[in-house]
């Protein structure tokens, strides 16, 4: 595996594979790997030729105030951990590679930018968007892999990846949990012990309102009050709790796919998480994350 750290590195190393016409995948992180990433990088080794995990913290979706400068790097640890995997090349730029002076460009989401993680973080995904755009010009992937924990993030890419006819595949997989169900995260590290234990109850809160939906509850308030009151009984600092339509991010319809989404506070560390709820699936087991009815 090698580590490249300028975009000339990069096109000149995929020259060989673009010639020979071999699919090239895409897996953009900021790093401090865990079980998420890995079944990220897995899915892409065993359905690309050629696997590039772009391993770069973004200062572009930062707000003032949040953690930038504390975020995990552990770039060694990471480059470990992929070559071990099978990662044909990690891109681990500095932050000058990624915005040259002069760099002016912004990508605008639009309305699925709006909304539930939006509202406070007001410029995230417009410099989320920029950056896999960016990303997306130098490795020029034909597949690019997206965990769902992330699930307006996805929205987004998927949005811009159709606005601007990006000839490259969306792949979104499903998030990867914690045998107690807490969804990994790079920024679980910063959790004290007593906040892990309570962090616990974010996944809980999801559940207990999936279960009710999987019994037949269809309505919005007590679907969401019932998630964050789990979620206040421990301790946590609900942001919010929202059910919108899973495909739009728009109003939730009791008879369409919806994502019930949470953003929380435990002590100091903000956490994401949701459950897609699905009225036309019959059959699905607790494990996935998707709850029918
Ligand atoms: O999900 C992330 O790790 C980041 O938002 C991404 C997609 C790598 C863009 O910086």
């Amino acid at each position: 595996m090698r580590t490249l750290r300028t975009i000339r590195e990069v096109r000149a190393a995929l020259t060989p594979a673009r010639h020979a016409e071999q699919r090239i995948a895409l897996v953009p992180t900021m790093g401090a790997f865990h079980d998420g990433h890995v079944s990220l990088m897995r899915t892409a080794l065993s359905e690309a030729d050629v696997v590039v995990v772009s391993l770069f913290v973004n200062p572009s979706q930062f707000g003032p105030g949040e953690d930038l400068a504390r975020y995990p790097r552990m770039e060694s640890d990471d480059a470990a951990l992929a070559s071990d995997i099978g990662v044909d090349f990690v891109f681990a730029p500095a932050v000058e590679e990624m915005y040259p002076p002069g760099f002016a460009t912004s990508i605008d989401p639009g309305p699925v930018a709006r909304g539930l993680w939006g509202t406070s973080r007001p410029n995230h995904f417009a410099g989320v968007a920029t950056v896999v755009a960016r990303l997306f010009g130098i490795v020029a992937p034909d597949i690019a892999y997206f965990g769902l924990k992330d699930f307006q993030q996805v929205a987004v890419i998927r949005r811009m990846v159709a606005d601007l006819a990006l000839p490259i595949e969306i792949r979104a997989l499903p998030t990867i949990r914690e045998p107690d169900g807490l969804a990994m995260s790079s920024r679980n590290r910063y959790l004290s012990d007593d906040e892990r234990a309570r962090a616990r109850a974010i996944f809980l809160g999801l559940r207990d309102a999936a279960d009710a939906y999987t019994a037949g509850e269809r309505d919005l308030r007590r679907l969401v009050d019932a998630a964050r009151a789990v979620m206040q009984d421990a301790g946590i600092a609900v942001e919010f709790v929202e059910l919108r339509d899973a495909e739009t991010l728009g109003p939730y319809s009791p008879d369409r796919a919806a994502v019930l989404a949470v953003s929380a506070r435990v002590g100091d560390t903000n956490l994401i998480d949701n459950l897609v709820l699905a009225p036309q699936i019959t059959a699905a087991p607790r494990k996935i994350e998707t709850w029918s009815a």
